[in-house]
């Protein structure tokens, strides 16, 4: 068994952390955020994984190299340009003859991708989805199945006109279980899209196509400032089974800071007297200067938050200049490099 993750796409809507770093591999605790992915496929026993790229390919084949680090052996396939989804899917695949685990490169699951894998071979699927429910499905692709798991129908990104009419909030998770059949319908070298292609194509040929609910694990897109916050918060509040947070990095930390359990310190970092950090994950390298306070928010690499200055809600990108009593307010995005004069409010 193999895994292709999809890992092409721009990350626009994370702008402006992803206009240094690909979306695939931002920071989360700490660590480039497909390593996350690439734990639970090796939890499943896959361990050949191609990385199918597009923006940025470099950086990213810089970070995670052949894999033997994380136990697994990556391949890289970079797009002259963007092919969509299933071009992505194709371009990668040449003559393979196996199943394929296809991962987007921007969800945090700790799925049991063996349980999907059982499920998909019980059903002789070609295709198998798995589906996640959400309150607001508009932003996704809406899946809807019948009592087997059979899909009856896919629509991307509904209109809301659309939506009600479905009535249903059970979506496309973003990983999928294809058969080698399903390259035979993407042609060589063009475009297409799975969602809005090749999905409706399976369904219209009548190839079997199931859908199976994650239930009981977690799933986010953290493609968005505020899920990317959100997956922060998931991770250090212990939300999450399975990851191991790296706890024990060695800083610099005045003992009359006070942090809390949940936030994790990187590397290197030095913490002043009357520091206060909550449910907060700090980058290494990071100089936080007296009575600074952090809480619920993520600084990445080497940034320095001066001297009273309060980071709220917010995330901050590298090397960024927080300035004496600035307060950075809920909701701030600052990309890397972002410098703030003294008593800044954003
Ligand atoms: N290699 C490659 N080439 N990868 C691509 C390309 C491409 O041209 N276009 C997108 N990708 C990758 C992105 O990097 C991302 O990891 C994944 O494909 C999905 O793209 P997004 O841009 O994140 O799509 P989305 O979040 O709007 O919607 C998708 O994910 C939802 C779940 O989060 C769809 O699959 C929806 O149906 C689904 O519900
Ligand atoms: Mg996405």
């Amino acid at each position: 068994m193999q895994a292709l993750i999809l890992a092409g796409g721009k990350g626009t809507r994370l702008r402006p952390l992803t206009v240094y770093t690909p979306k695939p591999v931002v920071p989360v605790v700490n660590r480039p955020f497909l390593l996350y992915q690439i734990d639970v496929l090796r939890r499943a026993g896959i361990t050949d994984i191609t990385l199918s790229l597009s923006y940025q390919p470099d950086k990213i084949q810089i970070l995670l190299g052949d894999g033997q680090e994380y136990g697994v052996n990556i391949r890289y396939i970079s797009e002259p340009s963007p092919m969509g989804t299933a071009g992505a899917y194709k371009f990668a695949a040449e003559d393979t003859k196996e199943a394929t685990v296809v991962f987007n490169g921007d969800i945090l699951t700790n799925i049991d991708v063996a349980k999907l894998l059982e499920f998909h071979q019980k059903k002789s699927s070609s295709t198998t989805i798995s589906l996640v429910t959400v309150d607001d499905p508009s932003r996704y692709g809406l899946v809807e199945v019948d009592s087997d798991g059979l899909v009856t129908r896919f629509t991307e990104k509904p209109k809301a006109d659309n939506l009600g009419a479905v009535g249903v909030n059970t979506i496309n998770a973003g990983i999928y279980i294809l058969e080698p059949e399903v390259l035979d319908l993407i042609p060589e070298g063009t475009n297409k899209s799975f969602e809005y292609e090749t999905f409706p194509e399976i369904l219209a040929n009548g190839m079997p196509f199931y859908g199976k609910v994650i239930a009981g694990e977690y799933w986010l897109d953290i493609g968005t400032p505020a899920n990317y916050l959100k997956a922060h918060h998931d991770l250090l509040g212990g939300r999450i089974e399975g990851f191991e947070l790296e706890r024990s990095a060695e800083s610099d930390i005045a003992t009359r800071a006070e942090i809390d359990e949940a936030s994790v310190i990187g590397a290197g970092c030095t913490i002043k007297p009357g520091v206060h950090i909550k449910n907060s994950a700090i980058g290494p390298g990071v100089h936080i200067e007296e009575r600074a306070v952090i809480e619920d928010s993520v600084i990445w690499a080497h940034s320095r938050v001066s001297a009273s200055a309060e980071v709220h809600d917010a995330i901050i990108g590298r090397t960024c200049h927080i300035g004496r009593n600035a307060v950075v307010g809920p909701g701030s995005v600052l990309g890397d490099k972002t410098s703030l004069t003294d008593y800044t409010r954003v």
